[in-house]
């Protein structure tokens, strides 16, 4: 058999370890392995590497993908020369056929979030064999209790939050810690339950600028002197929009969120309670360096679980992590449906219990 690869959209921490573990299950079973480079580009234009066993050795402790990334090549609707411009997406379906055949691929195992499984999905429905891994730091995607990725943003942003208390205090300033996520608000919860933040402000859960000025204020007046407030990139006012940071042409989802941090600094600056507020916007770092121990170790399981969804031919299916176990699920249900915070879930509200803030009191009750 001869199997492909590829890593699509952005990358993330424990990409290498998931390469590894399909490699080194699919050199076991005999067959050859072909990396494709940066995503759906590279499987499009015929860009790739074969995988051997020194190719994967040694690159489980490492950050970003061996094989590089694309978050804008999308083969049913392709932006990049020589076969489209953003003004004139190219449908490269038929090269994405012809590919299967021109480079004797039994299957292809495509790892990526919500848009590199979606076009998975869509390369199943043409009848070809491929299988999916689930990415992602912002930890959106439903079919799976978890994405790899998320445990190593998680504890980048939560050493953040961290890190900013000491500073806080010593100024007696009102510090905002900015995450990713997109429009899932994974990152900012868990940080701030974990990091101890007072306010936590998810776009699941569009707050009330009152209501974060109320809990600064009230906290001074227990006393504390200081506030964190963790902000997922994604959140909102009750009654306002989203922040875009830019506008990325092609790309599947072309807007980039970020920036509201700032919008909460200004209105905390004019709202009267005379404190500095600082802001930190963690950004990119939360997908650099090495995975952590559990990525390293889901992402081994993933990419273990895909070689073996390939050798029983279960394709259009991706490998999923359910209730401490590896299992597999429809491409289908894993894409479409974003898996977000539910502002009456038991974190939130156990969050809520201890005192933390989320900016909307009509929709988040402790017990
Ligand atoms: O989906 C992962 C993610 O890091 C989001 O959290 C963030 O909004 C986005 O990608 C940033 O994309 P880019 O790397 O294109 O700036």
């Amino acid at each position: 058999m001869r199997i492909g690869i590829l890593t699509g959209g952005g990358d993330c921490p424990g990409l290498n370890a998931v390469v590894r573990g399909v490699t080194k299950s699919a050199l076991k079973h005999g067959w050859e392995v072909l990396g494709f480079r940066e995503g759906f580009r590279g499987f499009t234009e015929g860009s790739y590497i074969q995988l051997g066993d020194h190719d994967v050795s040694g690159i489980i402790i490492r950050g970003g993908t061996i094989l590089g990334t694309s978050n804008i090549a999308n083969p049913f609707s392709y932006t990049l020369p020589p076969y489209g411009t953003p003004e004139h997406p190219a449908d490269l379906s038929d090269i994405v056929r012809d590919n299967f055949k021109k480079f004797k691929l039994d299957a292809l195992v495509a790892i990526g979030g919500d848009g590199t499984l979606s076009m998975a999905k869509k390369i199943h429905d043409m009848g070809l064999p491929v299988v999916g891994v689930p990415k992602t730091i912002d930890n959106d995607l439903s079919a799976t209790d978890v994405t790899f990725g998320f445990d190593s943003a998680l504890t980048i942003a939560t050493e953040a939050v961290d890190r900013v208390h000491s500073t806080a205090e010593s100024h007696n300033r009102v510090m905002i810690v900015e995450t990713m996520g997109r429009y899932a608000g994974w990152i900012a919860l868990r940080a701030g339950i974990a990091g101890g933040g007072d306010i936590i402000l998810l776009p699941e859960i569009p707050y009330r600028e009152q209501e974060i000025t109320d809990a600064v204020l009230q906290r001074r007046q227990r006393g504390k002197k200081f506030s964190i407030i963790v902000v997922s990139e994604g959140a909102r006012p009750e009654h306002g929009t989203m922040t875009s940071s830019r506008i990325v042409k092609g790309s599947p989802d072309p807007l980039r969120l970020g920036g509201v941090s700032y919008k909460i600094a200004d209105m905390l600056d004019r709202s009267g309670l005379d404190m500095e507020t600082r802001v930190v916007v963690l950004g990119h770092v939360q997908r650099g360096g090495e995975p952590t121990p559990f990525d390293r170790w889901l992402a081994t399981g993933f990419g273990v679980c895909a070689a073996e969804l390939v050798a029983e031919q279960k394709f259009g299916y991706m490998a999923s992590f359910r209730s401490f176990g590896f299992t597999s699920v429809k491409l289908e249900e894993a894409v479409g449906q974003l898996h977000l915070v539910s502002p009456d879930s038991q974190e939130v509200r156990m969050a809520a219990s201890v005192g933390t803030c989320f900016g909307n009191s009509s929709l988040v009750k402790p017990y």
